[in-house]
């Protein structure tokens, strides 16, 4: 399932009336251009993985939502999340980005909203993410909440 989602500033859209920009689209389609995707992590400092495995990742994952913004015919990715999930109970969130230029403006918190309704709309109740340590402000305002009751994640890592 995809679906297209152009908004529009003030338009009467809910989730659109704080975006400051006029052209901003929503995509859950899996056929992402790589190359793009690479570009958007490179400037915001992420290391670069082989796409070969980013292609199966997107392709194993059960949401990928991807921003774009459109100029004229063209539209060019400004930010991404994907989620994992079992399809019943739970679902991890990975690869939240907003590209630097577009940041600060409520594109994260718009994203981060959308791929929540989605999960919830696939009745999952149980979205947990790791959070590096200089963005947990932002998840916790969105509603995230770290080690409740106690709970650890816990990481194993090849030595
Ligand atoms: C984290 C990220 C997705 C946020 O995107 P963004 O478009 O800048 O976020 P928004 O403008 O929607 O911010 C929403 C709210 O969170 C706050 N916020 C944003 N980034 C924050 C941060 N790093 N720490 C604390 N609060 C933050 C904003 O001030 C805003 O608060 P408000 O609702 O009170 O006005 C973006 O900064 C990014 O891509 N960072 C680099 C990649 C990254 O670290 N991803 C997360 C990996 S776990």
């Amino acid at each position: 399932m995809s679906f297209w989602k152009r908004l529009f500033t003030g338009s009467e859209s809910g989730d659109s009336e704080d975006l400051p920009y006029s052209n901003v689209l929503f995509s859950t389609d899996r056929e992402i251009d790589l190359y793009e995707l690479e570009e958007l992590c490179d400037a915001v400092g992420w290391s670069r993985r082989p796409l070969r495995k980013v292609k199966k990742a997107i392709d194993h994952s059960f949401c990928v939502i991807s921003m774009y913004e459109q100029k004229e015919q063209f539209k060019h990715l400004i930010g991404f999340a994907r989620a994992t999930s079992d399809h019943a109970f739970n679902a991890t969130i990975w690869d939240v980005v907003v590209h630097p230029e577009y940041q600060g403006r409520g594109l994260g918190k718009t994203l981060m909203d959308r791929m929540i309704s989605e999960l919830r709309a696939a009745d999952i109740s149980n979205i947990t993410l790791f959070a590096d340590p200089q963005v947990v402000d932002f998840y916790r305002r969105l509603g995230f909440m770290a080690d409740p009751e106690g709970i650890k994640g816990m990481f194993w890592y090849p030595e």
